[in-house]
């Protein structure tokens, strides 16, 4: 289903997957009541004008609240971009998201995807039928990125900011400035149609697994995420292995363990831990502090996923047990 919006010059593939920024309310006054996903890509773009020579083009690939995103839809998308991005006329892919698993698509991407082109991802706190939406400036800035000859790798745009996949994370339940990149900050600023960068592209990444090869209806492998906190005990990690245990399909493969501070656990989740280890389930520690990172101490039973948090954790955990059993 794919619509032609203009024809000139270097090309952008707007992929629309849903979100608040295609979301409609009753009213526009509206700005938290209404159904995410609901207007289609190419009526977001009606009316955002390409910047000079870029043809824009675009698709729908998905139409979700974000909140409900599957890996069919991470996969769908991928195999897009990386198809658009092996063609010589493409400049770049623009994805039209929701921002509550927008950092989980854009990190899913970053790891499958080459990098050498920009694929930016793109959003907006406000529905479409907002008397002021922001979606629409979200999107020009997206395409301004996008159709930019020095960008590359997967990256976020949302309030004029340009984030890296790997850093971003939303911080914030309302405003329209509801991402930030930690310690490291953002990229670069869109900034009337011209970046500004505030430090390099991110390195162009292997692509190393190799989605295109999988099947369409594959079943990633089952990781799950588990607090440590105050009162935690083991019991809901040794369910998860009895589960394993009795042989149910889609037993758990892998344990992302939100941990407090510096990678520490509660002692109980500590000792559960080292029982799901030792009946062969991955298990990983990331920090559950918005910034900074798990600084490594010799003889940790349990790796860390450094800087990663939690749900970006997850996803390179799953990944990883899929470069596992593919090899
Ligand atoms: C969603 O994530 O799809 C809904 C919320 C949003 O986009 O802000």
């Amino acid at each position: 289903m794919s619509e032609q919006i203009t024809a000139r010059g270097r090309r952008v593939l707007v992929l629309g997957t849903g979100g608040t920024i295609a979301g409609r309310a009753a009213s526009s006054g509206d700005n938290i009541g209404y159904v995410a996903g609901q207007v289609g890509v190419a009526e977001l773009l009606a009316g955002i004008g390409a910047p000079a020579g870029v043809e824009l083009e675009a698709e729908q690939v998905a139409q979700v609240d974000s909140k409900d995103m599957e890996f069919s839809i991470w996969l769908a998308l991928a195999r897009r971009c990386a198809q658009a991005l092996a063609e010589p006329g493409v400049a770049g892919v623009v994805v039209t998201h929701g921002t509550d698993t927008l950092e989980e698509t854009a990190f899913f991407l970053q790891q499958v995807l080459p990098g050498d082109k920009p694929v930016v991802l793109t959003c907006a706190m406000r529905p479409a039928s907002a008397l002021s939406p922001d979606g629409p400036q979200n999107v020009r800035d997206s395409i301004a990125v996008a159709a930019s000859p020095d960008a590359r790798g997967v990256t976020v745009v949302c309030a004029g900011a340009v984030h890296s996949a790997v850093d971003v994370q939303k911080v914030h339940t309302y405003r329209l400035d509801a991402f930030a990149s930690g310690d490291a900050g953002p990229l670069a600023f869109v900034e009337e149609g011209e970046l500004r960068q505030a430090r390099p592209w991110p390195q162009a990444g292997t692509g190393v697994h190799a989605f295109l090869q999988w099947p369409h209806d594959l079943d990633p492998p089952r990781v799950e995420i588990l607090f440590s906190h105050a009162g935690a005990r083991g019991t809901l990690i040794d369910a998860l292995l009895a589960e394993r245990t009795q042989g149910a399909p889609g037993g758990i493969r892998g344990l992302v363990l939100a941990a407090t501070g510096n990678g520490t656990l509660h002692h109980e989740i500590e000792r559960a831990a080292a029982r799901a280890q030792a009946a062969g389930v991955r298990v990983i520690r990331a920090t559950r502090c918005p910034q900074g990172r798990i600084l490594p101490k010799p003889g940790d039973p349990i790796p860390d996923a450094g800087a990663l948090n939690p749900v970006k954790a997850r996803v390179a955990l799953m990944l990883e047990l899929m470069g596992a059993s593919a090899a």
